[in-house]
């Protein structure tokens, strides 16, 4: 296993520039997940990393090595795609032996590491069966177990799970976090689901137009986003934004003086603001403690717990969620308390103002 070392990365297709100056460190060993809108660049950057796509610029080094100019097969890496690309007239067993015949491995070699993958993905009692006869979840296990016996450098994995279906895919991401915790291998992995991130991650790299906005433990993004970018891409659903400013008292307020808070304690804010707050530290509350007031135009219920869109006087949209299985009807009028300790507040050019 080894570490991975991005300088200034930067590519581009004919006049399109898709990736920017992206530099990054992943540890031996760390589990990075890149998220980011569709088109940003995350699949781009993969392939660069595995030596699919050459850089217009910048470097690679993998375990202290450059590879910058290497050809895929040269850098010792394994991708996983989304779609498993399995053979499908070969057997599960011959699937997963297929790259390490062709390194000429010893039979006996080849043999306990197909065994030992299908025992750590569950595929043992499977392998003489052809992909055709497998489900989603078992052929994406097989394309996984592939890239386990070649004992890689490094794992890439593109939406591994994204072809499966809700029950699968929460199955798949156990063992893949398994799959980390008993082989320890680097792994950076790309998705679009905010649950996968959150729980696969060591950290995680949030990618926009090509650059990267931040990069963070799951909980440094969700407490501590840098920008308003990050603050509304980590989350479901997305934080609440509103324009404020602070006011000669030194209290948050809107500019119809509809939402009136305190500003947080030792806050350097000043000016125009936006004030970010979740949907899960906003609460009903009586109306003497309320921050602000919604007029309730949607209530889901998902059973346990609830979430209520609605719109503050001057037509912002807030959404927030409740434990309360019946908390408003639509039409309601509801006032509203925000926890003052979740509040987020941006300048004007979108980075976030600390204390
Ligand atoms: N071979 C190519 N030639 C030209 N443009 C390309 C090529 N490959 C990718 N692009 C462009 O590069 C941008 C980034 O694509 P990429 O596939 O990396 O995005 P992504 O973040 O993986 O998106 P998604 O979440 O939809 O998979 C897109 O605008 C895409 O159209
Ligand atoms: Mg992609």
């Amino acid at each position: 296993m080894a570490g991975l070392v991005l300088k200034g990365i930067g590519k581009s297709f004919g006049p399109v520039e898709v990736l920017r100056g992206i530099d990054l460190d992943v540890a031996d060993g760390e589990f990075v997940v890149f998220v980011g809108p569709s088109g940003c660049g995350k699949s781009t950057l993969l392939r660069v990393i595995a030596g699919l796509e050459e850089v217009t610029s910048g470097s690679i080094r993998i375990d202290g090595q450059d590879v910058t100019t290497e050809r895929a097969a040269e850098r010792g890496l394994a991708m996983v795609f989304q779609s498993y690309a399995l053979y499908p007239h070969m057997s599960v067993y011959r699937n997963i032996a297929f790259a390490l015949e062709n390194m000429r491995l010893p039979r006996e070699e080849i043999d306990a590491r197909v065994r030992r993958a299908a025992t750590m993905l569950r595929l043992t009692e499977y392998l003489d069966r052809k992909p055709g006869a497998l489900s989603g979840g078992q052929r994406q296990r097989v394309a996984i177990g592939r890239a386990v016996v070649r004992d890689p450098k490094i794992f890439l994995f593109d939406e591994p799970l994204s072809n499966l279906d809700a029950e699968l895919r929460v199955a798949t991401r156990k063992e893949l976090a398994g799959l980390h915790a008993e082989i320890g291998g680097t792994m950076i992995y790309v998705t679009h689901d905010q649950v996968e991130a959150m729980t696969l991650a060591n950290r995680i790299v949030v990618l926009n137009k090509g650059r990267i906005e931040q990069v963070g433990t799951p909980l440094d993004l969700y407490n501590r986003p840098a920008n308003l970018f990050v603050a509304g891409f980590i989350g479901s659903p997305r934080m609440n934004f509103i324009r404020g400013q602070v006011g000669p008292e030194g209290r948050l307020v809107t500019p119809d003086g509809k939402v009136n808070l305190p500003l947080p304690p030792g806050s350097a804010a000043t000016g125009e603001v936006t004030i970010g707050i979740r949907p899960e530290h906003v609460a009903p509350c009586s109306p003497a403690e309320a921050d602000a007031r919604i007029a309730v135009e949607l209530v889901e219920q998902l059973g346990s717990e609830s979430y209520l869109y609605g719109t503050l006087a001057d037509g912002t949209a807030l959404t927030l969620r409740s434990p309360l299985e019946d908390p408003a009807r639509r039409g309601e009028e509801m006032p509203v308390r925000f926890d003052p300790a979740r509040l987020h507040l941006f300048d004007a050019a979108g980075l976030a103002i600390r204390p």
